[in-house]
């Protein structure tokens, strides 16, 4: 698909059809790899769920019913960074930021997850309200990563329109 395209078209889905072929989810979480990050630390982690039994015991216990019932029949994609490395040196945290860093990079990690599974032909829907502490427990996570997010992807049941967007006034200053 075309990139102008690609940003135009994807949205958050709230109901799938049906999850991701294994060869597929692979490919996306190859590119999401391509994220550029901090001095190339790549401390994104991905923690893929595919088989439906773990979807269901995972989803049943992570997620609040809002979220389970709209990633039904989707894989889902927990995301996670290493604490305490980007953005961190020698002597500690290299600015202000400390974590966020860490958390930027994965950000940037799910940006490129979601436009390469739309551009094979999947939707996604990311969700911060999850229970990290029973994903953690769940899938092993170990302590020094940071639980962030959980990524449905899979064949869309519904196409919803574009959510609107401030204007650009509102958002940008030029200088
Ligand atoms: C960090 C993050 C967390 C989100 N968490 C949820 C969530 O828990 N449940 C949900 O339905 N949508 C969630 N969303 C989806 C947003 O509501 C959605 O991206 C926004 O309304 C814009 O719509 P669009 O993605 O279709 O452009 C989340 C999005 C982001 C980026």
């Amino acid at each position: 698909m075309e990139f102008r395209e690609l940003i135009q078209v994807r949205r958050s889905v709230r109901r799938f059809t049906g999850g991701v072929d294994h060869d597929d989810l692979a490919a996306i979480l190859t590119q999401a790899r391509q994220a550029p990050s901090w001095k190339n630390q790549q401390t994104a982690r991905c923690y893929a769920v595919e088989t439906p039994e773990v979807l269901e015991a995972l989803g049943d216990a992570a997620l609040p019913a809002f979220n389970r019932n709209s990633s039904r029949h989707a894989a889902l994609v927990v995301t996670t960074y290493v604490k305490n490395v980007v953005g961190f040196g020698a002597e500690g945290p290299e600015n202000e930021i400390g974590n966020g860093w860490g958390a930027y990079d994965l950000g940037l990690h799910d940006a490129y997850l979601i436009l390469a599974a739309k551009n094979l032909g999947y939707d996604t829907l990311i969700m911060g309200i999850r229970d990290a502490g029973v994903i953690r427990e769940k899938l092993g996570i170990p302590e020094n990563e940071e639980i962030m997010s959980v990524i449905a992807v899979g064949r869309a049941g519904e196409n919803p329109g574009p959510r609107p967007r401030k204007e650009l006034e509102e958002t940008v200053k030029f200088f």
